[in-house]
Formats: C-alpha cells, sequence, structure tokens
C-alpha cells in the first residue's frame, strides 16, 4: 500500500501537486498497488466534462467484494469484519468474522441468484441497521446486481416512486425495525408501496422485530430458509470496470428525486483510499461511522471503505438518546473506539444535553473524530472537540455528496492543522476552484464563489439514473467544463475551503438532503391549499428547519387553521416521511412573484430567518404589497 497514509504536511503538499501535475499516474499507482483485479484497465480515465462524460480504469474487470472479504481472508480471516450493536443495549452484541462475512454474503448471493436476480438487475434494499444489510449490498455486488438501498424512514410513497423508477423486480425487507422505544413496521410499508410496483416479483423478508405480518401468496418469502438451504460456494461475477454497482436518491431542487448511479471500479479505489487517509486506519482499530447505510456515508464509510481496508467497522441500530443520551459514548466505551464519524445534528443535540453524560464514559480509545452532512457550527465543533474529542483527538470536517462518492475535502488526522467550521484542505487527486458570478475562476484566496471540481475523480456519479440529460444539466451546465457542487465555498488566507451552505433549493435538514420542490407537490396536493414556497431557516439542532408559506384555495378558507398545519404535516410525513415535517406554517394571502411567475424564494428565506430588511433587488417583483403582509404576520 503505497500512497495511502499521508504523514507530514510537506509530504501532503507533495502529493497533492503530483496529483495535480498527473492526475492518470497518480490514480494509476493507487489503484494499481491496494487491489485485486481480474484483468487491469487499458487506460486510466476517458472524459468529456462539457457532456459529462466520464469513464475510468477503461477495460477493467474487478469484483468490488473480492475485494472487501475474499483477499482479507488469508490474513485476516478471524479477525472481526463487523461489530453490531442492537438498538436494546441489553441484547448481546455480534461479532462477525471476516471467515463468517464471507460465508454469509455468499450464501446471500446465491439466495438471490436463485430466486432469478441477474447481473444488471435492480434490488431494493429496505431493511433496518442490521447486518443484513451490509450483507445485502454486498451480496448484491457479488453477483452484479445493482444494489439500490431505501433508507429505512422513507414512506410507502417515496419506496413506490424509487422501485418504479428502477423497475426493480426484487425487494429485501424485514418484519420490522427497533428505533429508540419504537418498532417500525416496514413490511406494512413495502405491502402499501408494492400495491402500485407490478415490477416486483419477489420480497425476501428477514425475521427481526418477530411481528406479526402479512406474508403475500408467491411474492413474499422469509429470508432464512432459503439461507439455511443455500451453498456458500463463490458466486463472484466478473465486473466491467463501469458496470453499474448502485443507485442512490437525492433531493434535487426541482423535479423527482435523483438516483445517482455510481460504477464499480472507480467508486471501489476512492472509497478505500479516502477512508485510509482520512481514518488513517491502522490493524487494531475499531472504526465506527452512527450514519444510516440508507445514505451514502453509510455505503462509503460503513461498508465499502472500512471492509476495502480489511476494517473492523461497527454497525448501530438504535438511536444517540435510547435508552439515554449516553448511548454513543457507551457504545464507544463498550467497543474501544478509535474512530468516530457522526453528524453535526447528533453533535448540536447531544451538545444540549449536560456534559455529564459524555464524561460518565471513558472515551480514552478514540484516536480521530469527524463530522460530515452539513456545515458544523462553531459552538458545536468546540463542545465536539473538548468533550469528545478531550483536544486530542483532530476532528476530521468532511465535505463531499451523494454525488461525488466519497470524501473531497478534509483535513489529514496529525498532518492537517485543524480550524473550527473548515472543512480544510482537498485531498490529493481533488481540485477544486471557486468560481464568481461571471463563470470566471477566482485564483485568489480570502473570496466567496461557486463551489467546482474542475478535474475529474474515480468516485464521481456517472449519471442519473435513466436521466443523462438531466444529470448533465444539473452538474455541468452551469460553469462549463466543469462539475458544480451547488454548493457556495469561502477560501481563507492560507487557501482553507468553508463551505457555506447551498446555493439552490435544497435544505439540509438533522443531516437530512431535501429538496424544497417535492414537499411542496405534497402540500399542493391537499385539497385546501392552493399554492406553497418552503425555505429552510436557522434551528438549534437540527442545523435548519422548514418553514412553509401557503396560500389557500377558496373553499380552504373557513377552515380552522391548526387543523390545516396538522393535516398538511400529515401528509408530508405520508408522502416524503417525518423528516420533511414543516416547524413553522403561514398562511397568507399571496406569495412574492417576479413577472414570469416565478417565486422569489430569497425574500420568503430572508423573512423565515427573521431578517426584514436588505431583500435586495425587488423590482421585479409583480406584487410587492404582499412582502409587507407576510412580513407582518411571521410566525
Ligand atoms: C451536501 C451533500 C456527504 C454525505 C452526507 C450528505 C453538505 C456535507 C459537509 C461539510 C459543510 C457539508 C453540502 C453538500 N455537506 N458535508 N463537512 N461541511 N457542508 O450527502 O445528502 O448528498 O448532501 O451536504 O451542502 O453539498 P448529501
Amino acid at each position: 500500500m503505497s500512497y495511502y497514509q499521508i504523514k507530514s504536511l510537506e509530504q501532503y503538499f507533495k502529493h497533492y501537486n503530483k496529483s495535480i501535475r498527473e492526475p492518470r499516474k497518480f490514480w494509476d499507482k493507487i489503484a494499481d498497488e491496494n487491489f485485486t483485479w481480474y484483468q487491469k484497465w487499458d487506460k486510466v480515465v476517458e472524459f468529456d466534462m462539457q457532456e459529462a462524460e466520464v469513464k475510468w480504469f477503461l477495460n477493467a474487470k474487478v469484483n468490488i467484494t473480492k475485494n472487501c472479504i475474499d483477499r482479507h481472508l488469508a490474513k485476516r480471516g478471524e479477525k472481526t469484519a463487523i461489530i453490531f450493536e442492537p438498538n436494546n443495549p441489553d441484547e448481546e452484541a455480534q461479532h462477525i468474522t471476516y471467515n463468517e462475512l464471507y460465508e454469509r454474503v455468499t450464501k446471500m448471493a446465491n439466495v438471490l441468484r436463485d430466486q432469478g436476480v441477474k447481473k444488471g438487475d435492480r434490488v431494493c434494499i429496505y431493511l433496518p441497521m442490521i447486518p443484513e444489510l451490509a450483507i445485502t449490498v454486498l451480496a448484491c455486488a457479488r453477483i452484479g446486481a445493482v444494489h439500490s438501498v431505501i433508507f429505512a424512514g422513507f414512506s410507502a410513497s417515496a419506496v413506490t416512486s424509487r422501485v418504479l423508477d428502477l423497475q426493480c423486480k426484487l425487494v429485501v425487507t424485514s418484519d420490522g425495525g427497533f428505533r429508540g422505544n419504537k418498532t417500525i413496521d416496514l413490511k406494512g410499508i413495502i405491502d402499501e408501496a408494492l400495491e402500485k410496483c407490478p415490477c416486483v416479483e419477489k420480497t425476501l423478508v428477514v425475521k427481526r422485530t418477530n411481528s406479526k405480518v402479512n406474508m403475500k401468496e408467491d411474492r413474499d418469502y422469509w429470508l432464512q430458509p432459503l439461507l439455511d438451504s443455500a451453498p456458500s460456494n463463490n458466486v463472484a461475477e466478473i465486473m466491467d470496470a463501469e458496470d453499474p454497482l448502485f443507485i442512490l436518491y437525492t433531493s434535487g431542487s426541482t423535479g423527482k428525486p435523483k438516483g445517482m448511479m455510481h460504477t464499480t471500479a472507480g467508486y471501489m479505489v476512492y472509497s478505500a483510499y479516502t477512508f485510509k487517509n482520512i481514518f488513517n486506519y491502522e490493524e487494531n482499530d475499531v472504526y465506527w461511522c452512527t450514519a444510516d447505510i440508507g445514505w451514502i456515508t453509510g455505503h462509503s464509510y460503513i461498508v465499502y471503505g472500512p471492509l476495502l481496508n480489511g476494517a473492523t467497522t461497527v454497525i448501530f441500530e438504535g438511536v444517540p438518546s435510547y435508552p439515554d443520551f449516553g448511548r454513543f459514548w457507551e457504545i464507544i466505551d463498550k467497543h474501544k473506539v478509535t474512530q468516530f464519524y457522526t453528524a453535526p445534528t447528533a453533535i448540536r443535540s447531544l451538545a444540549k444535553e449536560n456534559w455529564e453524560w459524555v464524561d460518565k464514559y471513558n472515551l480514552s480509545s478514540l484516536k480521530i473524530i469527524g463530522s460530515v452532512g452539513e456545515p458544523i457550527n462553531e459552538e458545536a465543533w468546540h463542545w465536539y472537540n473538548d468533550h469528545v474529542g478531550k483536544k486530542k483527538s483532530p476532528i476530521v470536517d468532511t465535505w463531499w455528496q451523494t454525488e461525488t462518492g466519497g470524501i473531497m475535502i478534509s483535513p489529514i488526522p496529525f498532518v492537517t492543522p485543524t480550524k473550527p467550521t473548515y472543512a480544510t484542505l482537498p485531498l490529493p487527486g481533488v481540485q477544486p476552484v471557486l468560481m464568481d458570478e461571471r463563470r470566471n475562476e477566482i485564483e485568489d484566496n480570502q473570496v466567496v464563489g461557486s463551489l467546482c471540481i474542475k478535474f475529474p475523480w474515480p468516485g464521481m456519479a456517472r449519471t442519473i439514473w435513466g436521466d443523462h440529460q438531466r444529470f448533465k444539466e444539473t452538474y455541468f451546465t452551469a460553469f462549463p467544463g466543469k462539475y458544480f457542487t451547488g454548493d457556495g465555498a469561502l477560501r481563507d488566507e492560507v487557501g482553507y475551503y468553508r463551505i457555506t451552505g447551498r446555493v439552490d433549493d435544497v435544505v439540509i435538514v438533522s443531516g437530512h438532503n431535501l429538496g424544497t420542490a417535492p414537499i411542496e407537490d405534497a402540500i399542493n396536493e391537499h385539497p385546501a391549499v392552493a399554492e406553497s414556497a418552503i425555505v429552510g431557516f436557522p434551528h438549534d439542532v437540527k442545523g435548519n428547519a422548514l418553514y412553509g408559506f401557503i396560500t389557500l384555495k377558496e373553499s380552504g378558507e373557513d377552515r380552522n387553521r391548526d387543523n390545516l398545519r396538522k393535516e398538511i404535516n400529515e401528509h408530508i410525513s405520508s408522502h416524503i416521511g417525518p423528516i420533511a415535517k414543516l416547524d413553522k406554517i403561514q398562511f397568507v394571502s399571496g406569495l412574492p412573484k417576479t413577472r414570469s411567475g416565478k417565486i422569489m424564494r430569497r425574500i420568503l428565506r430572508k423573512i423565515a430567518e427573521g431578517e426584514f430588511t436588505n431583500f435586495g433587488d425587488t423590482t421585479t417583483l409583480l406584487n410587492p404589497e404582499i412582502v409587507d403582509e407576510i412580513k407582518n404576520e411571521r410566525i
């Protein structure tokens, strides 16, 4: 393993500069020295950024699970690959070795194959955070099926739209899931979702809660009996470098969620390389990322990145507040966790509680602590640094996206001096640039601009499933020849980046990336609602919360406002999920619009934030008088 583990700032700059001067050589070496291939590539990269066409490691042949599991068996067969920590602390934790992981993944792969799943078929996975989730993901990759994990907090209609978009034949789910003191009826949600999905022929059901569920004849099968009779032979499919590995949905500012498609070899190289460098993983470490595998963070930094490095990775089923606010810290103490990776929203919610919850436990095993998902505010950064990191474990504030596949900008622990709220420097191989309003690259430091990446990297998404045109328009059109992240950023005097947030109509609530458009669509379906506009506003714990401005139809005018608020939130909850519920709903007689009919969201955003001046240019408003009304009646 060569280009792994940068040890000094000097080495960082050396690698970085080399990666810019000779990117092909840089990635060629990393891919060559750290993985097992059936066949190596003819060419490292081929791309046309104007057309959003990117390919890495052309014509190479590989199976990512051989790299995650098989190649470790000789040296690490009896090493723990996965520690499963259940929701309920009284239930015993499970330790799954690499040998056992091999056995369980290959059995599951055989089951999927027996059920008719073939290379290229899409499999939807709707499971709680249990080992079967990671195992099913790997089993799909083993046989070349494209996995699409749907976060188990999503509602039936969100599942329906994803399953239909993918035309899945098979769904893997469970009889339910435990989350804190609740039991979630996942099978019931799947049953409802699949009523509208004729493409699904089979569902395999994991037993977790022993809840009574409805099993539809000739469609639903309990998984365990099938596993019991499946062989654990190899069945690894030989995949082309650019064969799809998975599809994961992320919100957009307009229209339906985007199915981001990642391919095999580039994603493998990138998730492994970033994991090794950012978490500085050493052989006996126990690494824990608290994200859900339903998000990209869980894909890259619970499953693939750690396993590609032969690491021990923790899967936690529960929530930070159950049975009490010490749960995270108890787990770190119990399993002697060395790297801990979580989100600002979790940090803020725990920082609100007494810090004695943290100090009760021994956290001296920790070496590195990380943050991901949204900008971490200064207060939360210091709390994390003082109480969890004890001022000795560096915080890696990692900036990246579902689309980037892996971490792009982050300190390298013990190498890059950290600075609160700054993601700091790009990893070697990553070329960020800031662009001004005239679409020119800004070369100076101490500037703000739109964050773009000017050279491809192996982990980048290749397309939006079924809609390459949208992929191109969303990411490659605003700044021709570059990938546009949708984020704004500041670069300080030494070249450190601080991500300031989205520049479009996406709001990050509790670390969940929510497009406002699908929420507005859901609200507008309510019979009393004429029109709606959603914006984010700062919230102590969630980072942002949602504020809805809603106009009513005449027929809705005499309805009780509180009942309406309740109904609207219930509707959002069942159509998108409880995470998208509105914190504030203001009924207004009109929305500020431009002459072309576009809602001027920046005005609403300012009002929601409680700022009543500096609305910027409002001369193009068709109905300027509405602004005063909305201001005066703000909640
Ligand atoms: C958006 C991507 C990356 C996996 C989880 C979220 C924001 C993410 C940071 C950070 C500031 C951050 C950005 C980005 N974001 N990490 N360290 N500092 N902002 O993935 O749902 O695709 O969201 O999250 O705005 O564009 P995602």
